[in-house]
């Protein structure tokens, strides 16, 4: 877990844990025992510590978080390192984050590979930097710079921690090298000056003011979140009170914090983060299945989506053949992609040289044939099945065999789709959120013809281009849409009995959501519902009324329809739901707890038979697809981790409440999944699609 070896005068203490060399048990307890060797050991005159592989360690183990303590201590094991009277050096490499880098701030020194990240992420998981990081860092980089960090959870690079003196030196090439080359320039040089704990905070005397604006700060940016106000209460502590103290009141906030429901919740989130990309599919999975290389791209469509697709792409170095059909569609597409992308610059969120690069990759045509050699067609054009078979049609007539196709749709089957061309293999969806540049998930959709080298492709570009990637099966919604359906619908329910949309959206506000359902709508543009429902109806053969209440036996909101008449179409217009009058409803306003359940427990009921279908195979697929897709707070960990909070049989009761009193909603129709999973009281961890027929 340690590795240990003496060059010349010099230890070398390289963890050896991989895949991020974090602090687990073992790896204490051999740090510890190497600490002791190194410092009984006379020939020994400075010690270097490092990590092996990829990187300097990442931190604590998270797995470990809950499980019951094992000594020795993080905090036990560094103070170590600064009481000796040997030079210690931190040689930084790949990623030194949380445990990471509080193990590198109690070293005497710090020297880092120019690529390499620092940072303190605990926030991000609901905690914070409790191996003295939050006394720590501030002794070296001054208040500001250290409650910024701590609280955004931001990684910095090399550059940027060499000028606030977080590191003492940068170099290039082998890390033992430079370690040991560093340790002897040191070797004889006294120590008491470079252990942190003896320095005070330059910017003591401004503690109040400091703290006040970075609290008044995460109440705003990270609201509902508990770890970014215990961070400034921690990091404040250290201008305050004495080291040992401070230390006392870090431990006691991350107590709390660890014991706190949103740090479990955040922490699944963590890890289901990573496991959506274990995807699998009939015939293939992310360990057999292979992605092709994609160098050159096209989008087709300039509008709002196609635009911020366009900008993942490019900002991440693919080739953009933008199609439009007429020159002023295509002259605004490119203007609008450039003002993103400037933006970002100026924001200081894209590098200057990254936007440079954009700028020549990107393609502006309005020819076909200009596509015929590109690896991958992102189909972005309106929601219309006819149109998208006829632009797949002309695609793969003119495309090289190998490229691949695929749709933005947001709802409209993959295989109908698919089957206007004669490469249903290569054919899927890849669902952006908009705005595109910005949101997170990308939902890509697999048809029943999708090949899985297709499907580990677009699991790959997602990657490549910074976005959480989930993989599902093609249904009428896919995972996100589908199962977001019945809150939407039941949001306008509530209001045609009596609820106002303040009502309706506060409630969600205050569950975390950063907006309800209404301010949503106004957001996204209310149109969207009413195209959608007009053709669904359209695919049904129905024609809706004004006043059509029902769609082939399942009940409808009239709303969607007054609102389009009526010109309300949101903030577009100036005027949506929030310039809606509270209607004089005679019903009696519903209860929050019922505002809550028809919208949550309905959408988990839709989750549950997504899972029982294997639309989606886990609940983690489910979970980010809400935290990314829909804003979802991370501390809840997602709406199946809150269904498992809330309990199972609660939640199938009231399932079943709503399901009679609704009898016209399929959507309350008791998934049978959850029946079984409730009955059978099966633990999260088993809960997948495929489960349902061993129970
Ligand atoms: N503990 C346990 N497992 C961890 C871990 C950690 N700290 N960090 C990463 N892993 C696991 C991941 O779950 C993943 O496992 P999997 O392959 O089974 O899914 C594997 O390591 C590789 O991780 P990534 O897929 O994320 O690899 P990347 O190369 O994309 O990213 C990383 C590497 C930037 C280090 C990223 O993993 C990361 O941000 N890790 C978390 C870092 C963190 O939060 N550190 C603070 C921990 S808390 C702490 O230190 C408390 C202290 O202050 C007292």
């Amino acid at each position: 877990m340690v590795d240990y070896s003496v060059h010349g005068q010099v230890a070398v203490l390289e963890v050896n844990n991989p895949p991020v060399n974090a602090f687990s048990h073992n790896v204490r307890v051999g740090l510890d025992r190497s600490i002791d060797k190194a410092i009984k050991d006379t020939n020994v005159k400075a010690i270097v510590i490092c990590g092996k592989g990829r990187t300097f360690p990442a931190g604590a183990d998270i797995r470990e978080f809950d499980q019951p303590h094992k000594e020795p201590s993080l905090t036990l094991v560094f103070e170590k390192l600064e009481k000796t009277t040997k030079p210690v050096v931190a040689a930084i490499h790949g990623t030194c984050l949380g445990g990471g880098l509080e193990c590198a701030l109690f070293c005497h020194y710090r020297i880092a590979q120019k690529t390499a990240r620092v940072g303190f992420p605990e926030v991000q998981i609901g905690i914070l930097p409790g191996a003295a990081g939050t006394q720590r860092l501030p002794r070296l980089t001054g208040l500001h710079v250290a409650m910024d960090m701590i609280t955004s959870g931001r990684h910095i690079f090399a550059p940027e921690a060499l000028k606030y003196g977080i590191i003492d030196e940068m170099f290039t090439g082998d890390v033992i090298n430079a370690g040991i080359k560093f340790a002897k320039s040191v070797m004889n040089k006294p120590l008491e000056d470079r252990c942190l704990m003896n320095k005070t905070v330059k910017d003591a005397d401004q503690a109040d003011q400091i703290a006040d604006e970075f609290m008044s700060l995460v109440k705003r940016k990270y609201k509902g979140f508990e770890a970014p106000i215990d961070c400034v209460k921690a990091v404040k502590a250290s201008a305050t009170l004495p080291y040992r103290e401070g230390l006392k009141m870090e431990s006691r906030l991350m107590q709390k914090l660890l014991l706190s429901g949103q740090s479990a919740a955040q922490r699944y989130a963590f890890f289901s983060e990573r496991a959506v990309s274990r995807w699998k599919m009939p015939g293939g999975n992310f360990q057999t299945a292979k992605p092709l290389p994609i160098k050159s791209t096209a989008v087709i469509g300039a509008g709002t989506m196609g635009t911020g697709i366009a900008v993942c792409l490019l900002n991440a170095g693919y080739q953009v053949y933008l199609l439009e059909q007429n020159q002023k569609f295509l002259e605004n597409g490119v203007k609008t992609i450039r003002g993103i992308i400037e933006g970002s610059v100026r924001l200081g969120k894209t590098p200057m040289a990254v936007a440079q690069k954009a700028a020549t990759l990107l393609k502006p045509t309005m020819k076909y044939e200009d596509l015929a050699d590109v690896d991958l067609v992102i189909e972005a054009v309106y929601e219309n099945l006819s149109l998208k078979r006829e632009i797949f049609s002309k695609l793969d007539k003119l495309c090289k065999p190998t490229t691949l196709l695929c749709s933005n749709t947001s709802s409209l089957d993959i295989d109908r789709i698919g089957t206007a061309t004669k490469r249903g293999d290569k054919v899927a969806g890849m669902h952006f959120f908009a705005p595109a540049y910005y949101m997170r998930l990308l939902e890509n959709i697999y048809s029943t013809q999708t090949s899985p080298t297709t499907a580990a492709t677009i699991m790959d570009v997602g990657r490549k281009i910074g976005k959480v990637s989930v993989l599902v099966k093609s249904c009428q919604g896919f995972l996100a849409n589908r199962m977001r359906g019945p809150f939407a619908v039941e949001a306008y329910f509530l209001l045609e009995e009596g609820s106002t949309p303040q009502e309706v959206d506060s409630v969600m506000e205050n569950l975390g959501m950063p907006m309800g359902p209404f301010k949503t709508g106004d957001l996204s543009g209310l149109d969207i519902g009413y195209k959608i429902q007009t053709e669904l109806a359209k695919s049904k053969g129905v024609e809706l009324s004004v006043d059509s209440k029902f769609l082939m036996g399942e009940r409808i909101s009239t709303l969607t329809r007054t609102m389009y008449d009526n010109g309300r179409l949101g903030r577009k217009t100036g005027k949506g739901w929030y310039r809606y009058e509270k209607p004089g409803g005679k019903l009696a306003t519903p209860d929050e707890e019922e505002i809550l359940e028809r919208l949550m427990y309905s959408c988990i009921n839709e989750g549950f038979k997504i899972l029982e279908e294997g639309v989606a195979a886990t609940p983690e697929d489910i979970d980010i697809s809400w935290i990314y897709g829909f804003s979802w707070p991370k501390y809840l960990g997602g709406p199946m981790y809150y269904a498992n909070r809330i309990g199972l049989d609660k939640i199938y009761q009231r399932i079943c409440y709503y399901h009679e009193n609704f009898p016209y909603s399929s959507h309350w129709i008791p998934s049978r999944l959850l029946l079984k999973l409730s009955e059978n009281k099966v633990p999260m961890s088993q809960w997948c699609s495929g489960t349902d027929s061993k129970l």
